[in-house]
């Protein structure tokens, strides 16, 4: 045996010899660019050596212990993994060509030069870091979000407020490879080429084109600027026309935005004109960028989408415009302002949100972190330096990577040392600290070949533990609104709070962080003590509020029409006129008695109400007015009953809730279980949120919110005696607006029926006929404050975990005056709004459960809300089936109207009593005032129901 090994060895010693001189032949230097893209070819062997055998099998054998190359079928040698300069600049490779049993095989040395690329590897910025969205992939696109809210004067002295939520930007146009240039400092900086091609947005950046007067630059600019105290953040759009720079050349104005303009044009060359967006990334998670425009000299007119027709909008003048960024972030493995990028991170590297750059750990480095760094890391447990102050106890790490340690040792900062051998990790406990502990900490590790890596780190304790202050550290800080307690001055609260635990709100006329800003909010506006917006009282607009409304227009927001004839002035806040000579009356045209009634134009619902606080105003505002309006034997003044500052009281942070599982979808609504974090701990909320961010959702949005207001802000109120659904609040943030409602845990009434139809069997009549009183009783309350619900049906009842019912989801229904628009024509003879893709059965216009004078009108009254109640009491008695009237299974609007007229009503279901029935039928009845009211329904209820009890007492 041992022979034959001597000979292998021989042979093996001889071939190498033999081969010397093919050795000296075979060297060869290549380079290439560290960038070089993973597939990339670094040479082709056959040709080098000019033979034409390619099917030679070839491999790496020495001098790529990582595998950052490849060699191909073809001996082709690949960039396997990420090359990186400052890690390794220079391989020498040893290369097998011809397999070991070739008799020609030989050894080819290839010397690759890596070569230094400026700019590369992205630097990982840590400043501008943006968090890991966990939902990324199915919700957030975007990088960040940003919203858009404008006011605008029209030439016909309207004035408009829109607010556009753009988090998937630019879909439709032709982009730019982004140019993001993250800075080694701390400025992040983004820059954006966007091109145009679509034609809407054509057409509108022509409009701006041609009606601001353009810079010296030559650009018609936007330059929004975000106010808050510490941080100073620009943010400008650029609209340039291609054309100007093919006639002018190279626009050295544009080189200082460092946007490779000739590439940028070459990739664009489709569009007519080009955005470019450049701004720094703010630190903060939310910044609100005020906005500049330059002087327009001509009317823009854009062209809006309004319930599928196109409609004009003429703008005088651009009163405000404002920003706001939020930080999204991609899901973990994304990364680019779209998140459309991979990250290539690896062992556990977190990936830049900007630039994909990774931030590798300690014993890893490289472009993605997937090359081992030998060495050894220093770190302490708890790792966060304000959870190590006197008197913790701590621990400190040494731990070895990637080599065959001999001795690693731990050198403490009073100069004793700590050893072992033979071991790769290392763990010194330090009970009580001390300021004398104070001090670096260095971890020394010897391998193998006696090279020696070290690493430090720095102890620096706080002086109290969390959560605690003063000089003894004996004071708790118990700070809320999350903000951080230091233990010198206590709580540091964010923005817009003040107090020794930040408890309170910013005093009136400030804002801010420690509510060192002043409001410039004039005209008796509020201030938002978080960033100092404004919320313009009634008459005023513009970002301080500061403009009157025009002529034409008064009111909140200037949405109501004045309507002083004659030349009259017309006051700006509440609309009275004061006439010029020779006229009289409150509308100046001498009909003295003739009242007409004002009623404010649903100016809102053209333009795309998505958000604003404001807009929620006007609709509790114009709903209010509404009410009094169709209801009309009450005599409450309702605009009262809502106190002032109700926007406070009821607006909550998005910070403070946590969403959970989706709980019920609705046609406009979708409803999410979730925690609210209040200063009494945590409450289970159902937290309803628009279904798709459209105009009819939104509308249906607001409305229930503003109704839920109302109710709740009525002085007679009573949360625990009544049947509404207990409004807890709202968030009304550009892009999170929730409904916080109470959780119902027993689901919706509808549901509950059809379950006991299956398990229980008729007998539990008396038991559902409960929640119909409960019902009864809610519709009083409306009553009460005039109010209609307009889609009474057990599917919007909701029980509670002590069985209590509860009327829900105002919402639903349409608008009142716009629905009589809607009710001709198509099938269902209401025209549907976007029907939901995944198909609610017969939810989309409560056809069979609207009264008779609604479906010929449009109209609802609390009578009318009587006539659903009539039918939801047969839903009940029925264990949820569903209201169909004889004859015709899906009728449309008239259709179902002449049925009705005809007396055809819902037959009486079978086990159903003459006196249960009867109920039903008076609900029922043509003529609206002879229908019961809410009060005697609830009555003739809770006779029955105590009759069926004692019945079934007496036969049991
Ligand atoms: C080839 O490379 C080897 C090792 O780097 C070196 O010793 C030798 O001189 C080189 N030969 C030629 C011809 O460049
Ligand atoms: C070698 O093969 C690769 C594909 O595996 C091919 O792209 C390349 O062009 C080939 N090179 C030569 C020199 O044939
Ligand atoms: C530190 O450890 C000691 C002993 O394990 C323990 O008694 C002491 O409470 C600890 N101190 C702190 C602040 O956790
Ligand atoms: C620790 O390592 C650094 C280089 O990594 C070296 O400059 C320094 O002298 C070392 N310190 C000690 C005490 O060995």
């Amino acid at each position: 045996m041992a022979v034959n090994y001597a000979v292998l060895l021989l042979l093996v010693l001889y071939c190498l010899l033999c081969r010397a001189d093919k050795f000296e032949a075979t060297n060869f230097t290549v380079s290439g660019a560290e960038d070089a893209k993973i597939g990339t070819d670094v040479l082709s062997l056959p040709r080098l050596l000019g033979t034409e055998k390619a099917e030679l099998p070839c491999a790496i054998v020495e001098g790529d212990p990582y595998g950052r190359f490849y060699v191909s079928n073809n001996c082709t040698v690949i960039v396997a993994r990420p090359l990186d300069w400052s890690v390794q600049s220079e391989y020498l490779l040893k290369i097998l060509v011809g397999g070991q049993e070739d008799p020609d095989h030989h050894v080819v040395r290839i010397r690759v030069n890596v070569r230094n690329v400026l700019g590369y590897p992205p630097v990982y910025n840590k400043k501008c870091e943006t968090p890991v969205n966990p939902r990324g992939n199915l919700s957030g696109e975007f990088l960040f979000s940003l919203s858009l809210s404008v006011e605008v004067e029209t030439t016909e002295g309207d004035v408009f407020f829109t607010e556009k939520i753009i988090n998937k930007p630019f879909e439709k146009w032709d982009m730019d490879d982004l140019k993001v240039i993250i800075t080694g400092n701390d400025n992040c900086e983004v820059r954006i080429a966007a091109g145009i091609r679509n034609l809407n947005d054509l057409s509108a950046a022509a409009e701006i084109w041609y009606g601001f007067y353009r810079g010296e630059d030559g650009t018609v600019t936007l330059s929004c600027h975000a106010e808050t105290a510490f941080i100073q953040s620009e943010l400008s759009i650029m609209l340039l026309d291609i054309r100007e720079f093919h006639i002018h050349g190279n626009l050295p104005y544009l080189e200082q935005l460092e946007i490779p303009i000739p590439q940028v044009l070459e990739k664009l060359q489709h569009s007519l004109f080009i955005y470019f967006l450049s701004f720094n990334v703010p630190t903060n998670s939310r910044t609100h960028y005020t906005c500049k425009l330059p002087i327009q000299h001509r009317p823009l007119s854009f062209f809006k989408d309004k319930d599928h027709s196109v409609t004009r909008l003429n703008v005088r003048h651009v009163e405000t415009l404002t920003m706001d960024l939020s930080r999204i972030g991609c899901a973990p493995d994304r990364y680019g302002l779209l998140c459309d990028q991979n990250c290539i991170c690896k062992n556990g590297a977190r990936c830049h949100g900007f630039n994909g750059a990774c931030k590798c750990t300690d014993a890893w480095q490289g472009v993605a972190c997937d090359i081992p760094k030998p060495g050894v890391s220093a770190a302490t447990t708890p790792s966060d330096p304000s959870d190590i102050y006197i008197s913790a106890n701590v621990t400190v790490h040494c731990k070895v990577h990637h080599v065959k340690a001999t001795t690693l040792s731990l050198r403490l900062p009073n100069g004793s040392e700590i050893v072992r051998k033979n071991s790769s990790r290392l763990d010194q406990i330090l009970l009580n600290v001390q300021p004398t502990d104070n001090g670096p900490y260095m971890c020394k590790v010897w391998d193998t070949y006696g090279k020696v890596f070290n690493a430090t780190v720095v102890l620096d304790m706080a002086k109290c533990p969390p959560n605690r202050k003063g000089e003894f550290c004996d004071e708790t800080c118990d700070c809320l609104r999350g903000a951080t307690c230091d233990w010198r001055s206590g709580c540091v609260c964010p923005a817009g709070w003040t107090g020794t635990r930040c408890q309170t709100t910013c005093p009136n006329g400030t804002y801010g962080e420690r509510c060192r800003e002043e409001c410039r909010c004039r005209n008796g506006a509020s201030c938002s003590p978080s960033d100092g917006r404004c919320t313009c009282a009634a008459g005023w607009y513009g970002w301080q509020c500061d403009v009157p409304c025009p002529q034409s227009r008064h009111g909140l927001r200037c949405q109501q029409v004045c309507t002083c004839k004659n030349n009259a002035t017309c006051h700006n806040v509440d609309g009275t006129c004061t006439c010029v000579a020779s006229w009289t009356g409150k509308n100046c045209d001498q009909v003295e008695e003739q009242e007409q009634p004002m009623r404010p134009e649903p100016l809102l619902e053209i333009f795309v109400p998505i958000g604003s606080v404001i807009i929620l105003a006007a609709c509790v505002g114009a709903i209010l007015y509404r009410k009094r309006h169709l209801c009309g034997q009450v005599e409450a003044d309702l605009a009262q009953t809502v106190r002032p500052g109700w926007l406070s009281r009821w607006g909550k942070t998005r910070r403070h809730l946590t969403l959970g599982p989706l709980v019920g979808m609705g046609m406009f609504g979708q409803v999410i279980q979730a925690k609210l974090k209040t200063p009494a701990g945590n409450i289970t909320v159902a937290a309803k949120a628009v279904r798709r961010r459209d105009i009819q959702c939104y509308r249906n949005f607001y409305r229930e919110a503003a109704i839920l207001v109302a109710v709740h802000e009525d002085q007679h109120h009573d949360n625990l005696r009544s049947n509404i659904i207990q409004l807890l609040g709202f968030i009304n943030e550009p892009t999170h607006k929730y409904i916080l409602m109470e959780y119902a845990s027993n689901g919706n009434l509808l549901r509950l029926l059809r379950q006991a139809r299956r398990q229980v069997g008729p007998q539990s009549l008396p038991r559902h006929l409960r929640y119909a009183v409960h019902i009864a009783r809610a519709l009083q309350e409306l009553q009460r404050l005039a109010l209609t619900h307009r889609d009474v049906a057990a599917r919007n009842v909701l029980i509670t975990a002590h069985h209590v019912a509860k009327l829900a989801d105002f919402g639903q229904a349409r608008d009142v005056y716009t629905a009589v628009q809607y009710v001709p024509n198509d099938k269902h003879g209401i025209e549907q709004p976007a029907k939901p893709k995944d198909n609610v059965k017969n939810e989309v216009f409560p056809l069979n459960w609207t009264a008779l004078e609604s479906l010929e009108t449009g109209e609802y009254t609390c009578q009318s809300d009587v006539w659903s109640f009539g039918v939801l009491l047969w839903e009940i008695v029925t264990m949820g089936q569903e209201p169909r009237y004889h004859g015709n299974d899906q009728p449309t609007c008239q259709q179902l109207a002449r049925t009705l007229r005809r007396g055809i009503r819902l037959r009486r279901p079978p086990k159903c009593s003459v006196e249960m029935y009867d109920v039903m039928m008076s609900c029922w009845r043509e003529s609206p005032p002879t229908r019961p009211g809410p009060d005697e329904v609830e009555m003739k209820l809770v006779h029955l129901r105590n009759a069926m009890i004692t019945v079934r007492e007496t036969t049991v």
